[in-house]
């Protein structure tokens, strides 16, 4: 992430806060009609939800530091422990983003970094394994 102060922040390369509420609220649009993701958010308006990820994704790529401020460490392997995050909700996680990611005009540089985070962090928010690939690590006793 590039900080200097002769350099802009990806938060800004990317349009600052306009951008990531767009991206946002594009996303949950997407979440909002997914019959596997929306039933995962615990609360019936999805506003809340929209609003941490806006100020964690801002702060990550070097905006206002708002969510940590509000929300502490992001710790956020531990906080999506209470979901079951799989192969399949990752995957519509993603299509989501990925749609999300481009209604945005970026540039292919900046389009590339940002969704390369975001794959590599669906990726890594996994916590429930594929019951497919479990049962084939699973000796054949037939
Ligand atoms: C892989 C699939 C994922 C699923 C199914 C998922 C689902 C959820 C759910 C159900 C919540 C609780 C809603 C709430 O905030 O009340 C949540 C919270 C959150 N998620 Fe995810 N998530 C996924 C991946 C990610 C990724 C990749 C990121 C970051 C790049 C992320 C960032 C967040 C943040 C910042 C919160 C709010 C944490 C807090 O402050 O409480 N999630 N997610």
């Amino acid at each position: 992430m590039t900080d200097r102060a002769d350099q802009p922040t990806y938060f800004e390369a990317m349009g600052g806060e306009p951008a990531f509420r767009k991206l946002v609220a594009e996303f949950y649009a997407g979440v909002a009609t997914d019959p596997v993701l929306r039933p995962m958010y615990p609360e019936e308006d999805l506003g809340p939800a929209a609003e941490r990820l806006t100020l964690f994704l801002m702060q990550y790529w070097g905006g206002p530091n708002t969510y940590s401020a509000q929300r502490g460490h992001p710790r956020l392997r531990i906080r999506h422990a209470p979901y079951e995050v799989g192969p399949v909700q990752r995957d519509a996680w993603l299509h989501h983003m990925r749609q999300a990611v481009d209604s945005l005009e970026l540039t292919p540089d900046l389009r590339g970094t940002l969704w390369d985070y975001l794959e590599r962090a669906a990726f890594f928010m996994v916590n429930t394994p594929d019951p497919a690939e479990e049962a084939a690590k699973r000796p054949n006793l037939a």
